[in-house]
């Protein structure tokens, strides 16, 4: 298969930094309080969610915290989608506590509720001021050394330069980022991923596996994230019916921890595309889980992209575990599309409209779609009437074999 690089793509100037260590493996979290302590933190904010706060999932976190010296204040209180007022009240905690570090376990919301927290803690004004978008202020300084604990195997915000925070007066999801707001340290203990349910395993899983997919195929994608994305979409394919049938199977916890991090290096480096584009803006305006909404997308949105680069999505397949040795490189395109279509069905992802999205309004939200910046790296050139085609599928599924 063609590494399918053209020109132009080399003629772009590309970057790839990652200024977080990356630290992991079964029992992991047991080093979190000297690593911690490393970084120079006497008081942590630890923010988390409610549900795994008072699920225990935080506890081994706090007691090796506590262990190696370091006071904890909990900030308890992340939301899905978490929106500014949610970072405004994290923040005011941070600086009325006098903490100088953030620990942060949870989903891609309590990571990026303490990457937001750390912003308004090393920055005048809300997070809002530093939105990634013109005519906003940008970051200037590093924010306080933040420690990223994922207890979800998806948004990869572990390791990724961004967070995403909700405007609820716009109805708006907007982005904040940068190498300044990443994680100094990242600790992955697939231990901590054992009581997801398995409907928190599929969506966060499928997630994971569509970062890597969107990265790999779009536009400005370069040799360093086609690697990561590609061993993120193994990964992902040869553990996620394991984690989703048997929650307890560590070492297809492993995989997926694995899976999510490296498709965060890749699509946190460069961008995802049309699914990330439409489930991002959808979310500003329903309250729609994010990672669900993309695994209900991903379908349409491959079916819809495959022509954008054929000899990619043939690649793919591969990397699904698809034997294409038999087919032409169209044939095997196709195979990656159903292959995500199967793996919907078999997860029992629910369809955008079991998600509460009203079937009615897919002109507003192709147009919501079209504002969304990752919709210009997408492997196909998107006009408004293809999103609505996208949406329009979305809501007339099932399973269509190309
Ligand atoms: N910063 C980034 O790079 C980035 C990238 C993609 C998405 N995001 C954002 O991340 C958010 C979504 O994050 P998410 O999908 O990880 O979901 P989440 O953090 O909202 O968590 C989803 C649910 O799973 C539960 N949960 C998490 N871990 C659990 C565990 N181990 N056991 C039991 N329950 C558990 C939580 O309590 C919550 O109810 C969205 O706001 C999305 O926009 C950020
Ligand atoms: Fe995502």
């Amino acid at each position: 298969m063609s590494l399918n690089m053209k020109v132009e793509q080399m003629m772009n100037f590309h970057q790839f930094e990652i200024p977080t260590a990356i630290k992991h493996g079964i029992g992991a979290i047991n080093y979190v309080g000297e690593e911690v302590k490393s970084l120079g933190v006497t008081k942590a904010l630890l923010v988390t969610d409610p549900g795994i706060y008072e699920a225990g999932v935080t506890d081994p976190v706090v007691s090796s915290l506590k262990e190696s010296g370091i006071d904890v204040v909990v900030f308890n209180k992340v939301e899905p989608n978490p929106p500014v007022r949610l970072v405004n009240e994290g923040s005011k905690k941070f600086k009325e506590e006098g903490c100088d570090g953030l620990v942060a376990v949870g989903g891609g919301s309590s990571m990026d509720t303490a990457k937001g927290i750390g912003v308004e803690a090393s920055h005048e004004g809300s997070v809002l001021d530093y939105e990634a978008a013109e005519g906003k202020k940008p970051l200037e300084n590093r924010i306080p050394p933040l420690t990223t604990i994922p207890t979800t195997a998806g948004t990869g915000s572990e390791v990724t330069q961004w967070a995403v925070i909700t405007d609820e007066d716009r109805e708006f999801k907007f982005n904040t980022g940068g190498p300044l707001i990443a994680a100094h340290l990242t600790i992955i203990d697939p231990k901590l991923h054992v009581s997801m349910p398995p409907h928190v395993t599929a969506m966060t899983g499928i997630d994971a596996l569509a970062h890597a997919i969107e990265c790999y195929t779009m536009k400005f994608a370069q040799p360093i994230t086609d690697a990561v994305a590609l061993m993120a979409m193994e990964y992902g394919a040869k553990y996620i019916r394991r984690a989703y049938a048997d929650g307890e199977d560590l070492e297809a916890r492993y995989g997926m921890a694995q899976a999510a991090m490296l498709a965060g290096l890749s699509y946190g480096s460069e961008s995802a595309g049309a699914a990330h584009a439409m489930s991002q803006t959808l979310g500003g305006i329903i309250p729609v889980a994010h990672g669900q909404c993309v695994a209900a997308m991903m379908g349409p949105v491959m079916e819809f992209n495959w022509k954008g680069n054929p000899e990619k999505f043939a690649r793919m397949a591969q990397a699904f575990g698809i034997n294409t040795s038999d087919m032409t490189t169209e044939k095997a395109a196709k195979a990656a599309v159903n292959w995500m279509y199967d793996l919907v069905d078999d997860l029992d992802v629910p369809t955008l409209e079991e998600q509460g999205v009203p079937t009615d309004q897919n002109t507003r939200f192709a147009k919501e779609a079209m504002k969304d910046p990752q919709t210009v790296g997408n492997p196909r050139d998107l006009k408004e009437k293809d999103y609505v085609w996208i949406y329009d599928r979305c809501f007339n599924q099932k399973a269509k074999t190309l």
